[in-house]
């Protein structure tokens, strides 16, 4: 049941704390900070090439994977959603690996990749939530995310445990390939077994949420800008909005909105930044800056030390832990999630069960 909460989502909200040091502590151990993965279809050491598809949120918390495994372990990875990918049918490398992120495992599209990708002999391994699922018995390999059971439509605490999956993972890879030094290692996992402290630090705050959720209820378009790791948490938050409020929403690279989505921005349409101190933090703040000028009205969520440049133009800045940019897209997928909850609220939308859509899409 959904217990003292209104609906499951906001239930599933508040479990990210719990699921996401479930699922870090599953390959990561907390004395020596060493990550271990168990036994996988592929020698990461030697892999040439990673292709990772997924559909939906799953695809976007892929993305972000893709960010870590470039950064982390210097692997070449594609990546597409699985609805094109099985139809481009890219060329593939002997003795490649392909990475399937899904909630369910039973997504068609996805599955139907799967059997494209084993075909094409290409090692498939799976991240997925439900065990005995169609994907993690026809895998070569599968790690699980350990959220349990997620009633509510929208993937809220799912998709931030793929995350914590993907992340792991980069950082074993990168220590295979002789990329990540214990050292870089120890400190990485560290930011990671942090996030879950964090995320319960996040959900105590839900005021600031909630004033801008008030502000984004009356919009009619919403923007979301992100850089780096953090332009797929741009386009979940794009994904969540739409899909809960029925807000019209996009989600935008920073440094793309200058080749024409800036000709939308008035003082009618939000422009929701995903603006964390790091090494990409004044390219965005300038993109933002950009949209400010032009009437734009910014809320930033960042760190302390990036809101007191922001707020010399945002109309609003959510603060959020002050963590390693590593781990960043982690943190700052949660209040994203939140807003949409917030906004569907008022709005008065059916929050488990938006229009149109099915927990599980078993057909193409
Ligand atoms: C969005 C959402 C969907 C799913 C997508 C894939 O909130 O939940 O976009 O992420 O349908 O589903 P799974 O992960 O079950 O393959």
């Amino acid at each position: 049941g959904k217990g003292n909460y209104r609906h499951f989502m906001e239930k599933e909200l508040h479990e990210h704390p719990i699921v996401l040091g479930d699922t870090l502590r599953q390959h990561i151990d907390p004395a020596s900070r060493a990550v271990a993965l168990p036994p996988l279809p592929f020698d990461p050491a030697v892999v040439p090439k990673i292709t990772l598809s997924a559909c939906g949120s799953a695809f976007l918390a892929a993305q972000v994977g893709r960010y870590w495994m470039e950064q982390v372990a210097r692997i070449p990875v594609d990546s597409d959603v699985a609805s094109e990918l099985r139809y481009r049918d890219p060329p593939l490398p002997e003795g490649g690996a392909a990475l399937l992120v899904s909630q369910s495992g039973e997504t068609a599209d996805t599955l139907a990749v799967l059997r494209l990708l084993k075909q094409r002999r290409q090692h498939v391994l799976s991240v997925v939530n439900v065990a005995e699922s169609t994907m993690d018995r026809e895998s070569h390999g599968t790690l699980l995310t350990i959220a349990g059971p997620e009633i509510g439509v929208a993937s809220t605490k799912a998709f931030t445990a793929q995350l914590a999956v993907l992340a792991t993972m980069a950082l074993g890879f990168g220590r295979s390939r002789g990329v990540l030094s214990v050292q870089e290692e120890a400190r990485l996992t560290a930011a990671l077994l942090e996030v879950p402290a964090h995320a319960a630090t996040l959900l105590e705050h839900t005021e600031e949420v909630q004033a801008l959720a008030r502000q984004v209820a009356m919009a009619k378009d919403v923007l979301f800008l992100g850089r780096g790791s953090l332009y797929p948490i741009a386009l979940e938050g794009a994904l969540k909005l739409k899909e809960l409020s029925y807000i019209h929403a996009e989600g935008y690279a920073a440094g793309e909105m200058k080749h024409g989505p800036i000709a939308l921005i008035d003082q009618d349409v939000p422009v929701i930044a995903l603006c964390p101190s790091g090494p990409l933090f004044e390219k965005t703040a300038s993109n933002l800056q950009e949209a400010a000028a032009r009437g734009g009205r910014v809320m930033a969520f960042t760190d302390q030390e990036g809101a007191s440049s922001l707020r010399r133009f945002a109309e609003a800045v959510v603060v959020l832990p002050t963590v390693d940019p590593f781990v960043a897209p982690i943190l700052h997928a949660i209040p994203v999630q939140m807003l949409a909850y917030h906004v569907a609220v008022l709005k008065g939308t059916d929050v488990d069960q938006p229009r149109n859509l099915a927990k599980a899409v078993t057909v193409e």
